[in-house]
Formats: C-alpha cells, structure tokens, sequence
C-alpha cells in the first residue's frame, strides 16, 4: 500500500502511536479538505479506484457515515458490511472476516470493535490499511483528531489551553485518544468523575485528575463531555442517574462560574438531561455539531494521506 510520505505506518490504530509532525500533518490536510468539502461540488478524483469496507460491530451513526461520507468526496469505492445481515453473525471470526476481504482487493479497512485491540490485531493479518474507528475502552482516534481539529478552529492552538474531561474515563476511548493527542500538542489535561469511573493509572498518561468538576471549570478553555457508556457496565458504577447529573453534567447554573468563552464539546451520542441538559447542549458555547461537521473532514484528510499515494 502506498501512502504519502509523513505517516509512518499503513494503518491509523490510534493517537499513542503519533509523532507530533503526524498529528500536525493530519490536521493541517485536513483543513484543505474541509475547503474541498466546502465547494458546490465536493468531489475529487484521488482515490480512484481504491475500495474500502467499513466492519462495525457495533452501532454507529456519526463515524461511519462521515468515513462513507469522506470516500465519496476522495471518489472511493466504499462498501459497509452490516454485522446482522453478514457472515459474521454466523460465527465468521474476525481475522477469517478481513482475509476474504483482502482477497477480494479491498485497500482499507474501517473497523469498530467491542474489544480493545481489535484494530491492532487485523492490522498484523492483513495487507489492506485498517483504520481504527474505536476500539472497546481502547481509542478512537479519528474522534481524538476531530475533537482537537475543532478545540484549534475555535481558539487557534491547544498549546497551553486547560481542557477538563468529564464522566466516564475508564470506559471512554474518546477521553483516552484525546489524552494522548492533546498531550502530544502540549495542552493541559484534567480529568473528571466519578471515583469508581476513574481508572487506576489514568496519571501516568500525563493527566491531573479531579473529582471536582465546579473548581476545574472556572478557568477551563475547554471541557469535553463523555458519554455515560450503560453498554459497557457490567454494575452500577454510581448510585444513579440523578446523583451523576448533579455532580457530573453540565448545567446552566454550573456554567456561570465558568468563563465566557469555554467552548463545550460532546462526541456524541448525548444523554440529554445525564451529561448536559437540553439547553446547554443548544445554547451558544456548543460546538457539537461543529466536531461532526470537522469529522468529515478529518477522516477525508485521513483516508488520503493514508492511501493517495502522493506526496
Ligand atoms: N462519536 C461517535 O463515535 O459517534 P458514533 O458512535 O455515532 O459513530
């Protein structure tokens, strides 16, 4: 597979394995295509040719669409294999999944996984490019990319900003790509939530960890919202809903200690009324909409630099 000079590898499993040039690289191509994206006719001829399949095993609106969105704008072939109407709900394993994928000459591989390290194991097996586009409690570095992309468009550089995460840290891949990627860029991260949602460790990837999220927002430049995961919890994990909303979301009367210009951000899907109420996630500091709008371009910059072939 070739690939432009600048990304080491044939695969992106996540932002750990970044240099910064690679990071700066990705977010930089991908300005251009949000320019690109941004023409009456957003389509151009590089990736000609070229097949990608997307294999989910589980659901996903925003990723997998923008992926399929970012094929067509690069003129990809891109085909999404359902996990209910495939071989694999007969009990296809994964690595028998991929390896009749190569053989039929696909060149990228989009895989979401319930387990951490999916990715990275199908990279090994195959010739094809495999993307990660979340990995169980693992990564998700298109989102990592898109969030930080976004943090930059809104206030020029993460250089030196605070950037508070909150909610569930431990089963997070969103939080664990933005930690590595933000570090790397040189931002201060601080991470909130619940004890029992903090993983033991979380320190030594560079983060300070906070079980106030009132003291952290005061002088925050950023605070990025987590998901609760239910999906991913196998026991109550806080005694409820209520207790998490009242300590952990964000409300309206939470934000008047904050400054004026936090930017708020949310992966998606949201919880309305759990990780924020309705009108902070529709009022003026949102940029949750924005982050799935940069998305197509991030993974459009992606799926270039990893399989154009220029340089
Ligand atoms: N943020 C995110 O990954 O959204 P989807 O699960 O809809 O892809």
């Amino acid at each position: 597979m070739n690939k432009v000079k600048g990304l080491k590898n044939k695969d992106l499993l996540g932002l750990k394995d970044l240099s910064v040039e690679e990071l700066q690289l990705i977010l930089k191509t991908a300005v251009s295509m949000k320019e690109v994206i941004s023409r009456p006719i957003p389509k151009v001829p590089t990736l000609l040719g070229k097949h990608l399949v997307t294999l989910f095993y589980e659901p996903s609106t925003r990723t997998r669409t923008s992926f399929n969105m970012a094929a067509k704008v690069l003129s990809a072939n891109i085909t999404n294999v359902a996990l209910s109407s495939s071989s694999i709900s007969k009990g296809e394993s994964l690595i028998d999944t991929a390896k009749n994928l190569e053989v039929m000459g696909v060149d990228a591989i989009i895989i979401r996984h319930n387990m951490a390290g999916a990715a990275h194991l199908l990279a090994r097996q195959t010739r094809a490019c495999v993307i990660n586009a979340g990995d169980g409690c693992d990564e998700h570095p298109t989102q990592g990319l898109l969030d930080i992309f976004t943090m930059i468009d809104k206030k020029k550089t993460v250089k030196g900003k605070k950037v508070v995460i909150v909610g569930d840290i431990a089963h997070s891949r969103v939080a664990k790509s933005n930690i590595w990627g933000l570090n790397k860029l040189g931002a201060n991260v601080v991470v909130v939530g619940p004890p029992t949602l903090m993983p033991d460790g979380i320190e030594e990837l560079g983060v300070k960890v906070s079980y106030d999220l009132d003291r952290e927002l005061r002088d925050a430049d950023f605070v990025n919202m987590l998901r609760i995961q239910r999906e991913r919890m196998d026991k109550g994990f806080f005694p409820s809903i209520g207790e998490y909303a009242k300590l952990y979301g964000l409300n309206a009367g939470r934000l008047k200690n904050a400054r004026p210009d936090l930017v708020i951000m949310h992966p998606g899907p949201i919880n309305r009324g759990i990780e924020m109420t309705s009108e902070v996630a529709d009022g003026p500091n949102t940029v949750i909409l924005e982050q799935v709008t940069n998305g197509v371009a991030v993974r459009t910059a992606l799926l270039f630099l990893l399989l154009s072939g220029n340089n």
